[in-house]
């Protein structure tokens, strides 16, 4: 392993599973310090901790991304422990998987809480310390439909669009303070988000994809991997799809 992050503070949001658990593995085999954020899969989490300890250094840190209480108090915990934040992945969501009639204001809200609002708490807690950190990196983690859109996915197509402009819009802000603002657009990954997909739904699906397969939490991690790290160091402001080519933008 290269260790392209040796020594790095890197927060995690939803790392108890899926891409989060991914990227907070691999940033682990690269070297970084990892604070591992989930909000109900503790034992999950304390698993993917165990994992990372393996390779590295980190701590868990319970928090729900869309209460700023607990944003800050996690924040805290980090930085009290490690002494600083190099790079911030916002990678919790929740996708309700609804048709616009039956979708509920609060279900709206709360994607918008957890998917938009959550990635900009975070940074407002993250800042001063991304700033300190002189090669700070932020990747937040968007979606291919954000591209796409979505016939049952309306609140989270918003939120993840949303994400976009956030990520654009702080790449400019930031460049200055010597951070890089990013962002991944994944396609179909193989997480919970797909469990109840049936095996003829899966093989349908990957037929579609031009690379023929469905993505891995791995493969997002890789490309976060270069994000974070000095390879990525003249990228910023962008959204790179990983989707073997199901939405080209
Ligand atoms: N899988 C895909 O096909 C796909 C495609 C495009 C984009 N994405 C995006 O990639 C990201 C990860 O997706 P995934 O497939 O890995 O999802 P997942 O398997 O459902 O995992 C979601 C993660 O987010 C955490 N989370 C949810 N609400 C939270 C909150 N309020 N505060 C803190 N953590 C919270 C969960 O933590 P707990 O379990 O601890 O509650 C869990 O670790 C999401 O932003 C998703 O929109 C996924």
């Amino acid at each position: 392993m290269s260790h392209r992050l040796e020594g790095k503070k890197a927060i995690v949001t939803g790392a108890s599973r899926g891409i989060g658990r991914g990227i907070a593995e691999k940033f682990a085999e690269e070297g970084a310090i990892v604070g591992v954020n989930y909000h109900k899969s503790e034992e999950k989490a304390e698993e993917v901790l165990k994992k990372v300890k393996r390779e590295s250094e980190g701590m868990l840190l319970e928090g729900d991304v869309s209460k700023e209480n607990e944003v800050e108090e996690m924040i805290e915990d980090f930085v009290s422990e490690f002494r600083g934040i190099d790079i911030l992945v916002n990678n919790a969501g929740v996708y309700i998987r609804k048709d616009l009639e039956e979708t509920e204001i609060e279900e709206y809200d709360k994607t918008m809480a957890v998917n938009t609002r959550g990635p900009f708490m975070l940074r407002k807690y993250c800042l001063q310390h991304l700033k300190d950190s002189r090669a700070g990196k932020i990747i937040n983690i968007t979606s291919q439909l954000a591209f796409r859109g979505s016939t049952h996915g309306t609140a989270y197509v918003t939120s993840k669009t949303a994400l976009i402009g956030l990520t654009r819009a702080l790449a400019l802000e930031l460049g200055p303070e010597g951070i890089t603002v990013n962002a991944l657009a994944p396609g179909t990954i193989d997480t919970d988000i797909i469990a109840g997909y049936s095996e003829e739904k899966r093989k349908k699906r990957a037929e579609k994809i031009p690379v023929k397969r469905i993505g891995q939490p791995e493969d997002i991690a890789n490309a976060a991997v270069f994000l974070a790290s000095e390879e990525g160091s003249y990228v910023t402001g962008d959204i790179m799809g990983v989707n073997g080519g199901s939405a080209l933008h």
